[in-house]
């Protein structure tokens, strides 16, 4: 396949092209694999997942999918990959609990490029550890989509985690190279993967590792991991959401008190944007109902916290993430 998107090819917009493209591509992938195996990242994000489960639908068990968690992905992310890929796709996957791994290499570093670029070298090596486990791999699967060949300098290139070891050397599979981001959703629904997964917000590749700012310690991690279920849950309840919505803590306490007892303790920071690109957003305006529910929710659940902020700060000159 080339990697220039034909004019004359239809924007897939509704199940019916998306069922017609799931079907020429099992067609592509057979006659490029034969009877080869195919092995893939596979993240959990829309991308890689629409990938598996094609490559489910085209092979079966012979691709090997690999979900590396690195303790830094979301409250009930590798869980529901296993639930989707290995109990009800049937897939051949391999979990790998790397967390501790990361959390040490990690432990005491600040600086925001230093800790992606240590999250992306040993997403690598982990990655690159079980590829040397396996036999008989020909192929690597991959979720490169249109845009990430059309902006070979955009986000996913410039600060991707899951850029895949050069010395594998293996063919690529890349069969939504040619769709857009809307598509792959399209398609996604068409292959049976929960909604949840295909609307997913974006993510970066760091995960919380970058929402834990600063040197990220255990119980941060875990508290903005908390905090974040809950904010995604009710900022998710507005209608339309907005295009990306999180929470972040910062590497600073504060005091609070309880009992009067004043003690320290850190603060959530909440973040809802709009956006075309990514490369200016804009504040979306939370109801105060809503800023005071998820207040509540976090003050009273999440251990070690005891303030909540909202940063209303558009791009620029603040960035999307903190970090
Ligand atoms: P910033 O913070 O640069 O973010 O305004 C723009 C968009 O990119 C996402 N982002 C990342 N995505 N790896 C990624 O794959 C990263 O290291 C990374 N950093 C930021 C961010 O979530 C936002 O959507």
């Amino acid at each position: 396949m080339s990697n220039v998107r034909p004019e004359t090819m239809e924007r897939i917009t509704t199940r019916e092209l998306a069922d017609k493209f799931i079907e020429e591509q099992i067609k592509e992938i057979r006659e490029q694999v034969g009877d080869g195996k195919v092995l893939l990242a596979l993240s959990g994000g829309v991308d890689s997942s629409v990938v598996a489960a094609l490559l489910i639908k085209a092979i079966g068990d012979r691709l090997t999918c690999v979900h590396v968690n690195h303790g830094l992905l979301r409250k009930g992310e590798p869980e529901q990959v296993i639930k989707v890929f290995r109990e009800e796709l049937g897939a051949n996957l391999i979990y790998v609990d790397a967390v501790d791994r990361f959390l040490d290499k990690l432990a005491g570093v600040a600086e925001p490029e230093t800790k992606r670029k240590i999250i992306g070298a040993e997403f690598i090596d982990v990655f690159a550890e079980e590829a040397a486990n396996l036999e008989g791999i020909g192929f690597l699967g991959q979720g490169t989509i249109y845009p990430d060949i059309l902006e070979s300098d955009g986000v996913k290139a410039h600060h991707n985690v899951g850029g895949l070891p050069e010395d594998l050397q293996f063919e690529l599979v890349e069969p939504v190279k040619l769709l857009y981001k809307d598509e792959v959703r399209v398609v996604g629904s068409a292959l049976g993967l929960p909604d949840n997964m295909v609307y997913r917000l974006p993510f970066p590749g760091p995960g919380l590792g970058v929402r834990c700012v600063g040197a990220i310690t255990r119980d941060r991690l875990e508290a903005v991991r908390e905090a974040d279920a809950i904010v995604r849950e009710e900022i998710g309840k507005m209608d339309p959401a907005p295009w990306q919505y999180f929470c972040a803590i910062p590497d600073f306490v504060s005091t609070g008190v309880k009992d009067d007892k004043r003690y320290m303790g850190w603060a959530v920071v909440i973040r809802a944007i709009n956006t075309v690109d990514a490369v200016t957003a804009e504040s979306v305006e939370l109801p105060w109902d809503m800023l005071c529910r998820i207040r509540d929710r976090i003050i009273e659940t999440v251990p070690g916290v005891n303030r909540v902020l909202w940063d209303i700060s558009d791009k620029p000159v603040s960035t999307i993430e903190w970090e």
